[in-house]
């Protein structure tokens, strides 16, 4: 598990070095435009007063985390804006594990890679649960699994790599799981925008001490640059975590929050609507274009990955790499997100050239 971020960009690596054109299809940087408002504000800032540019409070710009409380109906002061939701899943993990109320995380697989490199980090111990097929979790697995020893129950709803979006029932269980071991329940919700089912639930609305849902502006207002994103504690938690943000970070950029405060404000749901239309026009394409290359795959229900399974062809590295040369499409390995789908590839809907990709992928199977 520690090579898997030195997998992936050795994967992007690969591909900007191939001799052929190569569309990319590795991360997951989207590729539409920010809001105008983004833009505008951070226009805005560059002639703002000198005192602007000094340190902004440590958990974030007051502004700020009013609006996400008010948006998100919890108490201001349960609210740590952070460098991206990275940032609070390091945040929110590292509460769990310091607790002394166990130190086994139970994550999925297939998994997020920085979750299991957190963990470890973290001196966390891993317990692993299997999705299904189609990437819904059976919380009854994850009961199986935990235990006393269990501090944290990483979850990612909707899911990357899966798609997977979990239902309330999911979410209302994995709750009580965590309440009933005396563990904190995860909930990364980075891709709450793209949820194309409808059944989408945050764990916000389930009201609990022993849940703490992170999530950022990273996707949704298409600026993983940015690195703003938040968290939301319990109130009996949320103290310690704004001491460990303060010490390792100081605080996150006040320019970027600025920007994204403006955003929040001036941006209609048309924008997400936009962005959800069109990335629904890619996944129709590009699952179309696996049906003729007779891969098997699931259809996200949300986020903007897509897994996929090529007969006789193993999603191993090397395959990825004659996907490269041979058909022009870079996808990710499946061993970078666990055991499960080490036969799978995962191919990230990020870029104009969707289509295309889907295409050559036809063409070449
Ligand atoms: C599940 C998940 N969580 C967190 C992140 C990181 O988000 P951020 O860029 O806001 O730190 C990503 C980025 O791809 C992600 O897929």
């Amino acid at each position: 598990m520690e090579y898997d971020e030195p997998l992936f960009f050795k994967v992007m690596q690969y591909a900007a070095n191939a001799d052929r054109d190569v569309v990319d299809m590795v991360s997951g940087n989207p590729d539409w435009e920010p809001p105008e408002a983004l833009r505008e504000g951070l226009h805005d800032y560059a002639d703002a007063d000198s005192d602007q540019f000094q340190y902004p409070p440590s958990e974030g710009l007051r502004d700020l985390r009013e609006e996400i409380a008010e948006r998100r109906n919890v108490d201001v002061e349960q609210v740590i804006v952070t460098n991206g939701a990275g940032e609070a899943n390091y945040l929110a993990m590292a509460r769990a594990l310091e607790r002394d109320a166990g130190d086994e995380v139970i994550l999925t697989d297939p998994v997020y890679p920085y979750y299991p490199g957190k963990t470890t980090m973290l001196g966390g111990e891993m317990r692993f649960v299997s999705t299904e097929l189609d990437g819904s979790l059976d919380p009854a697995k994850v009961r199986d699994v935990a235990s006393d020893d269990t501090g944290c129950i990483v979850v990612n709803t909707p899911n990357n790599p899966t798609g997977a979006v979990y239902d309330r029932e999911t979410m209302e269980e994995l709750v009580a799981i965590a309440e009933e071991y005396d563990a904190l329940l995860v909930a990364d919700e980075v891709y709450d925008h793209f949820d194309f089912s409808g059944r989408f639930e945050s764990a916000l609305t389930i009201d609990s001490e022993h849940r703490i849902v992170t999530t950022a502006y990273s996707k949704s207002m298409a600026i993983t640059g940015y690195r703003v994103g938040y968290a939301v504690f319990p109130e009996s938690l949320v103290k310690a975590a704004k001491t460990r943000h303060m010490l390792v970070n100081v605080a996150t950029s006040r320019p970027a929050q600025q920007a994204v405060l403006d955003a929040l404000q001036n941006t209609d749901a048309e924008y997400y609507e936009e962005t959800r239309a069109m990335l629904r026009a890619r996944i129709d394409a590009f699952t179309d274009a696996l049906d003729e290359a007779g891969a098997e795959y699931s259809r996200p229900d949300g986020a903007f990955y897509v897994m996929a399974r090529f007969e006789d062809f193993p999603g191993t590295l090397d395959n990825v790499y004659t996907l490269i040369d041979e058909a022009g499409v870079a996808g990710m390995p499946g061993e970078a997100f666990g055991e499960s789908r080490e036969e799978w590839f995962r191919f990230a809907l990020v870029t104009p050239r969707a289509d295309e990709a889907a295409a050559r992928l036809a063409d070449y199977f």
